[in-house]
């Protein structure tokens, strides 16, 4: 098992280039199985759940040409087994995309039911629901949910609640019905519309993705694309807040500036100074961090995925600070984890009050899920002494490189796989 080992104290300065965003590849390369054209994917961050996701393609017959580290070429007209019943599958919730894909494509589809982070129960009702809209008979039997129809039809849906992973599995599967749906309630995400782009630039005729009423109309037959991933909105995000909890000053490259507003607006509420450039953002954070109240919302509001950093920053801030957090109902378990480093946080349902502290202390923590590992690695930055960060693995599932791009910055940060290791990089920064 690796682990991260850091030494604190070091501002990050300088400049890093931000990968391709996570959560639109898994859903665009599930699609590109939608044709039997070979699709070219370019700019996908070379991440474990991609890597994953793509090992489940190529077991259920897509052909899979890797061309470089961060491009694809994908080739779905050998997919031969609908059922996706595969262990990597359990650990990746957004195998659930391969069920819109299959479902659009082939009208039948069958995919165990979904893993992926431990941060609140995830259902899967309002993408059943939208499937059921559609036409298609859904149950779940086995521990997987199985979706069949003889013809999938247009409908109007509203999604009660909203759920990027519903808008846009409902969304594929749309694309290749007969006649019109629209989606009500859709979530606004720039992944969303990312997907949407890259299924026009496939034939398929969406409207409004990036609006709450997106408009579908199927068409029979998907054709060959090349397409480029938008930036990584949460990697960037982390970045940026890695500046503000270093006190440091950083370039964030490779970025949509206003798909950051929510992130943007909280830094400069604490007391950073953020310039946005065409496509980087750079942060500045040159006087000690003020207090805020944060509630995470569905886009444009502040994502739920920069909670646990946001709640990093805020716990070296002066006074009491409030996170609130309205998306998953379990996602301040790392909360024990950040106290076992100074921290002073009270959790009270879906409020954490946050006690700001004069500085963090290093000590070995868990990394309980991805952007909470990523949470206590700024922690480890910004902490007085050495940190040792276990389970990895986690944050690994998301983030490209991280140590690297990190020591690019000026972090004193290792990955390492023993005990010996741990010791001597205690003994190297001692
Ligand atoms: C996606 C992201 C995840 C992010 C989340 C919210 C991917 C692969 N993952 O997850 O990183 O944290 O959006 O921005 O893109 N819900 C239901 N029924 C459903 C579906 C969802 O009640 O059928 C609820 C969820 O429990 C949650 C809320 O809706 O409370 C939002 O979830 P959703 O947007 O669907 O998250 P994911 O797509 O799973």
């Amino acid at each position: 098992m690796e682990q991260y080992v850091i030494k604190g104290g070091n501002p990050l300065v300088g400049e890093v280039e931000i990968g391709g965003a996570k959560n639109a590849a898994l859903a665009i390369l599930a699609a590109a199985i939608m044709t039997d054209e070979t699709v070219t994917i370019e700019n996908l961050p070379n991440v474990r759940d991609i890597n994953a996701l793509l090992e489940v393609m190529e077991e259920i017959g897509a052909r899979i040409d890797r061309v470089d580290a961060h491009t694809v070429k994908v080739n779905g007209s050998y997919v031969k087994e609908v059922p996706v019943d595969h262990d990597s599958m359990k650990k990746i919730r957004a195998s659930y995309y391969l069920l819109g894909a299959l479902l659009g494509k082939y009208k039948r589809a069958e995919v165990i039911l979904p893993g992926g982070c431990n941060i609140g129960s995830r259902p899967m009702d309002l993408h059943i629901k939208g499937f059921r809209a559609l036409g298609a008979h859904v149950e779940i039997r086995n521990g997987a949910v199985a979706a069949e129809a003889e013809h999938l039809k247009g409908n109007h849906i509203y999604l009660d609640k909203v759920s990027v992973g519903a808008t846009i599995n409902i969304m594929m599967a749309a694309a290749m019905a007969e006649g019109k749906t629209t989606i009500e309630n859709a979530a606004k995400e720039p992944h969303v519309v990312d997907v949407a782009n890259f299924l026009n630039s496939m034939g398929a005729n969406i409207r409004g993705a990036g609006t709450d009423v997106i408009r579908i109309v199927g068409v029979k037959r998907l054709h060959k694309t090349e397409y480029s991933i938008i930036p990584d909105q949460i990697e960037a995000g982390t970045f940026m807040f890695a500046a503000a909890a270093t006190k440091g000053d950083v370039t964030v490259k490779n970025v949509i500036p206003k798909h950051l507003e929510a992130t943007t607006a909280k830094l400069l509420e604490v007391g950073c100074e953020v310039e946005e450039l065409d496509d980087a953002v750079r942060v500045v954070a040159s006087k000690p961090l003020k207090n805020t109240q944060v509630t995470t919302l569905p886009y444009p509001g502040f994502p739920t995925d920069m909670q646990p950093q946001m709640t990093v920053v805020l716990g070296t801030a002066c006074g009491t600070s409030t996170v609130t957090e309205s998306i998953f109902e379990n996602r301040f378990k790392y909360v024990d984890e950040l106290t076992r480093m100074g921290a002073s946080v009270k959790v009270e349902s879906s409020i954490a009050i946050i006690t700001g502290v004069d500085h963090y202390t290093g000590a070995r923590v868990s990394a309980l899920d991805l952007r909470a590992g990523a949470a206590l690695v700024i922690a480890g930055m910004a902490a007085e002494g050495v940190t040792v960060i276990d389970d990895i693995h986690y944050i690994q599932r998301g983030y490209e490189n991280f140590e690297g791009k990190l020591r690019g910055l000026g972090a004193q940060i290792e990955r390492v796989e023993t005990e010996k290791e741990i010791r001597k990089f205690r003994f190297k920064v001692s």
